[in-house]
This record gives structure tokens, sequence and C-alpha cells, in this order.
């Protein structure tokens, strides 16, 4: 059988969501819902009282996340995502579900035209959280 090479680039995912701005949204959606909803009050807790700078250091994670623009890790050299959660304070499944809900609820409002782009994405942040949630407390190193 021929083998089938195809010559088109794939489509980036930050491409493919329209830049760092809708991005922007979908953070502040999901930030706003976590101030809102009493069903995420524990994931809130977590947080510090002024969300503003997770509202940027999240959206540039992200935007470099889905193969963007990388500041957030320039500006950080060394981190990782998941070491950094390891020692949070009241990481476990329930706030990991929390995350992932809010998050899912937060693209669907905002990213309405792409459905599938949202359940990958969503997908994605589940095995994320969900590793985040097994390794709590286990220490910093990888
Ligand atoms: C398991 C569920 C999660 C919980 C409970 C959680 C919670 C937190 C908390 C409490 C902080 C610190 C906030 C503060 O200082 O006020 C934080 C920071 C952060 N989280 Fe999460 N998070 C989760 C999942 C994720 C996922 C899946 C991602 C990436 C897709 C992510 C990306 C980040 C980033 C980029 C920061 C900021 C780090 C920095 O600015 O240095 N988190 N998270």
């Amino acid at each position: 059988m021929d083998k089938i090479e195809s010559t088109a680039k794939p489509v980036l995912p930050f491409d493919r969501i329209g830049g760092r701005e809708p991005i922007q949204r979908m953070v502040d959606r999901f930030y706003d819902l976590m101030e809102s909803e009493p069903d995420f009050a524990e994931l809130r807790a977590m947080h510090a009282a002024d969300l503003s700078p997770m509202r940027e250091s999240l959206t540039d994670f992200l935007m470099a996340w889905m193969g963007g623009p990388r500041d957030w890790f320039e500006k950080r050299p060394g981190a990782c995502v998941m070491s950094a959660h390891r020692a949070l304070e009241g990481m476990n499944y329930a706030t990991a579900t929390q995350w992932v809900l809010a998050m899912q609820q937060a693209a669907k409002d905002t990213i309405p035209s792409d459905p599938d782009f949202v359940d990958n994405m969503v997908a994605a942040f589940a095995s994320m959280s969900k590793a985040m949630a097994a390794n709590a407390g286990k220490g910093d190193s990888h």
C-alpha cells in the first residue's frame, strides 16, 4: 500500500483558538466562576485573595502550552507546572475535579463555536489534574 503523507502543516491549538485574546477570555471566565460559584468554594480557598496575577499567569502558560509565544517559560527558567502543584495545600481529587469542571464551563461559555476543540482541551486538563492530585504531597522531584 502507498504511504500517505500529508504536506499540510498541522494547525496549532494556539491558532485554532484564535491567539491570546480568546485564551484570556476563557481564563477570566474560569476565575469569575471560581469566585462566584459555591460549588468551587474549596478550589477558591486554595488561591490568594487577589486573582489578578493568576489571570495573567494561567493565560501566559496556556498560550505556550497551545504552541504560542513562550513568555511564561522564558520568565521562569526550569519551571514545571506539574511539580509546582505538588506542595499546594488542599490539592486532592475533589479540588482537581472542581478545577476541571470550572474550566470546562469557562471553555464552553467562551468558545461555543468549537465543541471538538473544547472537548479535547478539557480531556487534556482532566489528565493533568488527575496526575496533580495523585502526586499531591509527594515532594518536588521529577
Ligand atoms: C488539579 C487541579 C488544580 C488545582 C487545585 C490548582 C490550583 C492552583 C493554585 C492554588 C495555584 C496558586 C495560586 C495562587 O498563588 O494564588 C495554582 C497556580 C497555577 N496553576 Fe494550577 N491548579 C490545578 C490545575 C492546573 C492545571 C491543569 C494547569 C495547567 C493547565 C494549572 C496551571 C497553573 C499555573 C500556570 C499556575 C501559576 C503558576 C505561577 O504563576 O508560577 N493548574 N494552581
